[in-house]
């Protein structure tokens, strides 16, 4: 009987001291990784590194296209590796990727690390010129677009324009074409062949699309300012305007300015446009929920649905009205990002002043596009020629604004997107909309596609 009790004893106490042990020796749970900055990054691969992790073995990599990560590159999907790094290759030029990974013991996989986002740079056989804005762009910590608004007359092969897009930009927006009055010329009849032929360009050319913009006051169609049916008739055109034009651009066209410009300039209030007038206050969401349905029923699952305005930096009663927008969409899981347009002079805003409006979105997760930049140097029209000291203004304006963008946090970049090419075809010359009745030199490029110093601010701003 002693024997018996002993024996009870003794297998008692080995199984507390193994159950003690082991709970003293299970391993602490697998941290996730910290993944870093890419290195080497090539035009048609880079190099993905991480951190390590205490008791990992391996890790298992993920590559993508969409940070969703709803598909993956072939061969990275939970990839193992030994290493802290991995070259990733054939992969196609000037495309943005994600990465993600997870470590790996014998018993666990971890959750996954932080995902990074990186472009790959041109295409291979055009010179991987370090002045060219895409190339450097690609290269800094934290790559983002560099985009460029674009006429389709403007892309025939080998034009300036071709040139100069596929060297220098890594993203593009219609400055005219992908908007309602050109695209829709009566209900349910569109016009596709500009707005295709730049999407096309776009896609044929590893050039992101940026849509610009399904629901703007100012590019309504007669035939829709005329309606004559009833508002419930006049919200369904428009919701069929966005479902068509987002299933007809799906997988092809990456993010979309679904409302431009809804505030108004005076004391922050909604813009009293047809869209209010007609649809009533909710027609904002609305219509971003029909662009998301749209992309989500055409499988467009990565869309980014974007809220674009301007002036909002120094107008703060209509900056207080933007995030009052946003945080209604938010609020709904329907916007992805803000636009900033950045129509400024060599003046105004200050530093401050977009650090302050930038800031906002940052707090509220939301991708950041400066959508339309162009810094006019002549808003007061007291001179007559692109003076020395404009031009050298005019570059440290660009220089901060990339400067400021270039230390957005990876999550809130996007792209930052120059309202056009040369100076002679920019819309603020003598523009009636902005009461600017002389001349102007807002942009990168001169008449004849010649770099200006306002191009070299702009690669001063990504040092
Ligand atoms: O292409 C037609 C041409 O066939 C026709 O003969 C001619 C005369 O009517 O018009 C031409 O279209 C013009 C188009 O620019 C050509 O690029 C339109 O009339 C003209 O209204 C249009 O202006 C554009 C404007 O938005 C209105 O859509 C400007 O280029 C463009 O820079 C400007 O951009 C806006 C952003 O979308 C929103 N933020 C403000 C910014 C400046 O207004």
């Amino acid at each position: 009987m002693k024997i018996k009790f002993l024996l009870i004893l003794t297998s008692l106490f080995f199984c507390l001291n193994s159950c003690s042990k082991d709970d003293n020796e299970v391993a602490a749970t697998l941290e996730a990784p910290i993944a870093n900055a890419p290195k080497e990054v090539v035009d048609n691969g880079f190099r993905a590194k991480w951190n390590y992790v205490s008791n990992s073995k391996s890790y298992l990599l993920d590559v993508s296209t969409n940070e969703n990560f709803t598909s993956f590159v072939s061969g990275y999907e939970s990839k193992p590796v030994t290493d802290l790094n991995e070259v990733v290759v054939g992969l196609t030029a000037g495309t943005q990727y994600f990465y993600r990974v997870r470590a790996k013991n014998e018993t666990e996989i971890s959750g996954y690390s932080n995902v990074i986002s990186v472009v790959t740079t041109g295409l291979s056989g055009i010179p991987e010129d370090p002045t060219f804005l895409k190339v450097k762009a690609n290269k800094v910590a934290n790559p983002f677009f560099v985009g460029m608004a674009v006429k389709a007359a403007q892309l025939t092969s080998g034009s300036g324009y071709d040139i100069i897009l596929k060297n220098e930009f890594s993203s593009i927006s219609a400055e005219y074409e992908m908007k309602m009055d050109p695209i829709s010329t009566a209900s349910g009849v569109y016009n596709w062949a500009a707005a295709d032929k730049i999407v096309a360009y776009g896609n044929a050319n590893g050039i992101n699309v940026h849509g610009h913009a399904l629901v703007w006051h100012n590019a309504v169609p007669n035939w829709l300012k005329d309606f004559s049916g009833t508002d419930a008739e006049f919200a369904l055109e428009v919701k069929k305007y966005i479902t068509d034009v987002v299933t007809h651009y799906a997988g092809k066209v990456k993010s979309w300015d679904v409302v431009n410009e809804a505030a108004d300039d005076n004391g922050g209030n909604m813009r009293n446009t047809i869209f209010l007038q007609r649809m009533g206050p909710n027609y904002i969401k609305d219509c971003f929920q029909w662009a998301r349905d749209a992309a989500n029923a055409a499988g467009d699952t990565s869309l980014l649905l974007f809220y674009n305005d301007y002036a909002t930096s120094t107008n703060i009663p209509k900056q207080d009205r933007v995030f009052t927008i946003v945080d209604d969409l938010k609020a709904s899981n329907l916007i992805d990002g803000i636009g900033f347009q950045m129509h400024n002079t060599y003046l105004s805003p200050t530093k401050a002043q977009i650090e302050t409006d930038l800031n906002r979105a940052v707090t509220k997760g939301l991708k950041i596009h400066i959508s339309e930049l162009d810094i006019q140097v002549n808003q007061s029209n007291d001179i007559s020629t692109f003076t020395n000291e404009r031009r050298l203004a005019q570059k440290e304006k660009y220089k901060e604004i990339v400067k400021i963008y270039n230390a957005l946090p990876a999550a809130n970049k996007y792209a930052l997107t120059v309202w056009g090419m040369k100076d002679n075809e920019s819309w603020i010359p003598y523009s009636t909309e902005l009461n600017h009745v002389g001349n102007d030199w807002p942009l990168l490029y001169d008449s004849n596609f010649a770099v200006k110093s306002s191009h070299t601010g702009f690669l001063e701003g990504l040092d």
